[in-house]
Formats: C-alpha cells, sequence, structure tokens
C-alpha cells in the first residue's frame, strides 16, 4: 500500500487488528513510521504483526477491564496515544423476531459500548497531545437498514451519535473525533460470503458506484487523512467509504 503520510512522531492504538480494517490501519500507521500497539481477542492475526515490530494486545475489548488493560498498555509500550481507532466489531445476523437477549448485548457491547469506555479512558492522553484524534468505525448500517442485521444496525446508529456528541465536548482540547462508514469490504466479516455466495458479491458490485467490492486498505487511507493535520477542522463527522453505494437509489 503506498502512503504519503508521516506518522513518525505518532502513537497509534487500533482495536480489532488481527484482521481485515483494523489489520490494515495498523499496518498502513506501522509503514508511515508510528509506533502502533495492535489489540484483538484473537491472537493468530497479532503475531504476524508483532514479527513487524507492531506492538500487541491479546485483549476483548468488552471485557469490564479492558479500557484500563489497552491504556496502560498504550502508555507503557507507547509513551501515549495520539490516535485511537476504535475498529472491533461483530455482525451477528437474525431478524430482530430471533434475535436472542445474549445476541444483542454482544453487538451493543463490542460494536457500542467498549469503543464509549475506551475513548472515554484515552481522553486525558489524547487531550496531552497537540492534535489528538479518534477514529471510529461505523458503517453504512449507521444510515440504513438490512434484513436480518437489526442489532448490528442500531449499534452503528449509535457509534454515529456517539461521535458526533464526543465531537463537541473534546474539540477545545485539540481533539477531533470521526466515523467512518465503510461500504461493503472484504474482510473477515464478508470473505466467506464474497467467495461462496455469487448473488451477495454481485448486489454489492451492482451497488458501487465503483462497480467493485472495496477492500480493507480503502478504509485505511481513510483513516490516515482523518488522523492527520490535513484534517485538523473535520470534526464529528461521518465519511463514507462504500465506493458510491450510498447514493445509488
Ligand atoms: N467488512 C465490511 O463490509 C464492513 C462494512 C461496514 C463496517 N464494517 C466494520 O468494520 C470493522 C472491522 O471489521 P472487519 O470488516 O474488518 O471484520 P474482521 O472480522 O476482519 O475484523 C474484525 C476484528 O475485530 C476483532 N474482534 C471482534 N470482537 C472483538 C472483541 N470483543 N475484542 C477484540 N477484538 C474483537 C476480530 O477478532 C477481528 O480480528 C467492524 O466494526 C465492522 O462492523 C465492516
Amino acid at each position: 500500500m503506498r502512503i504519503d503520510y508521516d506518522y513518525s512522531d505518532y502513537r497509534v492504538l487500533v482495536t480489532g487488528a488481527s484482521d481485515g480494517i483494523g489489520r490494515a490501519t495498523a499496518q498502513a500507521f506501522h509503514e508511515a513510521g508510528a509506533a502502533v500497539l495492535a489489540v484483538d481477542l484473537n491472537p493468530d492475526g497479532l503475531e504476524s504483526l508483532g514479527a513487524h515490530g507492531i506492538k500487541t494486545l491479546v485483549q476483548d475489548v468488552a471485557a469490564d477491564d479492558a479500557p484500563a488493560n489497552m491504556i496502560s498498555e498504550a502508555e507503557g509500550v507507547l509513551g501515549g496515544l495520539n490516535v485511537l481507532v476504535n475498529n472491533a466489531g461483530i455482525c451477528p445476523v437474525a431478524s430482530l423476531a430471533e434475535t436472542e437477549d445474549a445476541m444483542w448485548d454482544a453487538a451493543l457491547n463490542v460494536n457500542l459500548r467498549a469503543m464509549f469506555r475506551l475513548s472515554r479512558e484515552a481522553l486525558p492522553l489524547l487531550a496531552a497531545t497537540p492534535a489528538g484524534r479518534i477514529v471510529n468505525i461505523a458503517s453504512v448500517s449507521a444510515l440504513m437498514a438490512n434484513e436480518g442485521m437489526g442489532a448490528y444496525t442500531a449499534s452503528k446508529h449509535g457509534v454515529a451519535g456517539f461521535s458526533k456528541n464526543l465531537a463537541i465536548e473534546v474539540g477545545k482540547q485539540g481533539i477531533t473525533v470521526n466515523y467512518i462508514l465503510p461500504g461493503a469490504i472484504v474482510t473477515g466479516i464478508t470473505r466467506e460470503l464474497v467467495e461462496n455466495d455469487a448473488e451477495f458479491r454481485d448486489f454489492w458490485v451492482e451497488k458501487s458506484a465503483a462497480g467493485r467490492w472495496g477492500q480493507p486498505e480503502d478504509i485505511a487511507r481513510a483513516i490516515l487523512f482523518l488522523a492527520s493535520r490535513d484534517a485538523d477542522f473535520i470534526s464529528g463527522h461521518g465519511l463514507a467509504v462504500d465506493g458510491g453505494a450510498l447514493v445509488r437509489a
């Protein structure tokens, strides 16, 4: 991936970094010179990141002690924090009529509550830097709905509301808070469907103006932009990175 940014003085924490968007983001910041802490509950993908010099932490972001663990690790191994990328997410699929409490709670806990708790814990470190950044990963499901994705849709609408509110509360400390709305991206969540379900695969190809699925690097590039000083005056914004899918009726 071509990197145009120089993040050599930056400390960056990325959640959900074993696979997909989080992994590409951790690698992109690392290639741009940043010190990166990559967090995931799945150790598999973290090992190869660690082999490239990226700091890693195996952690369930929804655990009670997760925010304190992640922020003390960021202080310990990175020496502070300039950028927090709240990316870890899950997508349980069931109609709302068939969604069990545990499924609903899992989606809301991982996708939204963990993001709120980690952001709150990170604020003192971010405020101590000249231009602290929080980039939250929402989804086009922050604006639209799909059958069978009710809990996910509710969580991602929540990510949008949370990001907007936090943006207005921390802006005067020099911190910006933005969220990205990825379209259809080939990652751990979608890979099997893309490979085996031609109808699903073609639906998103046709819906996108670009005529293709997105790759994790498409999202990583947008995150690097929002984290940069070029984006100093952008906050509370939801950036769709969907190849134009949302604008097609
Ligand atoms: N792939 C898409 O089409 C798409 C579209 C819109 C939004 N998103 C969002 O992008 C984000 C990243 O997902 P992805 O598509 O890269 O999927 P992915 O499955 O490839 O990556 C998600 C990562 O999060 C980790 N994770 C899940 N629960 C966790 C937890 N409790 N604690 C720590 N780590 C956890 C997983 O182990 C995995 O490595 C998610 O928030 C997802 O909702 C993805």
